[in-house]
């Protein structure tokens, strides 16, 4: 099983989208998939068109003494995809347990560790938007740390590069960046020669038509609306394409 957190700092930079939307590309391509939804916001459980859970099962899988698994706290969804579900009750749970475990015990890591071999091929971790113990729990967890950025989001450069140097010197795994909401405009044009010429130009994705990027389309919002992936929304949409081709790397189809 692959571990992939998808993390920004930042609030807004296309974390869900992009979690939701992998997780659909890879079940389309034969994978199973679950999702963890660390987000006390629930964006992902609602983009899956659940309801947020009032009791979070993941609080107590982390809890030593007598852990729930984690595995019984999933639930289907009619995508095929295993939704660990958050709610407003996440935030203190998790605050409470991951006190107790400051980021280095590995204490999320371990928790999936101790699930059943072959329970998923990919196991997608959609983390909050802002600095907080979870993230860092979630990128030491992770086999590869995601971070998409919003192409139109200004300062998304500088908030990549903290976060990617973050992930590296807490011994994390960084899997690489993905912009996200591009478009034609010179902003966008501005946006990847600056990230190409950063340290971190060599951490974007590249398959056989070239770098992997998230195109903006009014799709993606719709999605979101409706509760569904964008590729059972809006198959044809240029994001749907893209988060394909995405998934195929990931996956490593290319
Ligand atoms: N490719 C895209 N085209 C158009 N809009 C997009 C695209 N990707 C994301 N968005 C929109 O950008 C907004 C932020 O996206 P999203 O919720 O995925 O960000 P996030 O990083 O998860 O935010 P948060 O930090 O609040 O969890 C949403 O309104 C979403 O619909
Ligand atoms: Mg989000």
């Amino acid at each position: 099983m692959k571990v992939v957190a998808i993390a920004n700092y930042k609030g807004g930079t296309c974390k869900t989208t992009t979690c939701v939307n992998l997780a659909s590309a890879l079940v389309a391509d034969g994978k199973r998939v679950g999702v963890i939804d660390l987000d006390p916001i629930a964006d992902a459980t609602q983009g899956f068109g659940l309801r947020p859970a009032s009791m979070p099962h993941l609080p107590y899988a982390l809890v030593p003494d007598e852990p729930a698994p984690l595995l019984d706290g999933f639930v289907d969804t009619e995508w095929g995809i295993r939704v660990l579900p958050s709610g407003k009750k996440m935030r203190a749970g998790l605050a409470m347990v991951l006190q107790e475990h400051p980021a280095g015990s590995g204490a999320l890591r371990d928790a999936i560790a101790a699930m059943p071999e072959g329970a998923f091929d990919y196991l997608i971790l959609d983390c909050p938007g802002q600095f907080s113990e979870v993230l860092t729990h979630a990128m030491v967890a992770a086999d590869s740390v995601v971070i998409p950025i919003d192409v139109k989001s200004p300062g998304a450069v500088t908030e990549m590069t903290e976060l990617a140097r973050h992930c590296v010197e807490g011994g994390g795994h960084l899997g690489g960046i993905l912009p996200c909401r591009t478009d034609s405009t010179r902003l966008t044009r501005d946006v990847l020669s600056q990230l190409e010429g950063s340290a971190y130009g060599q951490w974007l994705w590249r398959d056989d038509q070239g770098t992997i990027m998230i195109r903006n389309t009014v799709r993606v919002p719709e999605a979101r609306y409706a509760g569904r992936p964008i590729l059972t929304h809006a198959p044809d949409s240029s994001a749907a394409l893209d988060y394909t081709r995405f998934a195929r790397v990931i996956g490593g189809a290319q």
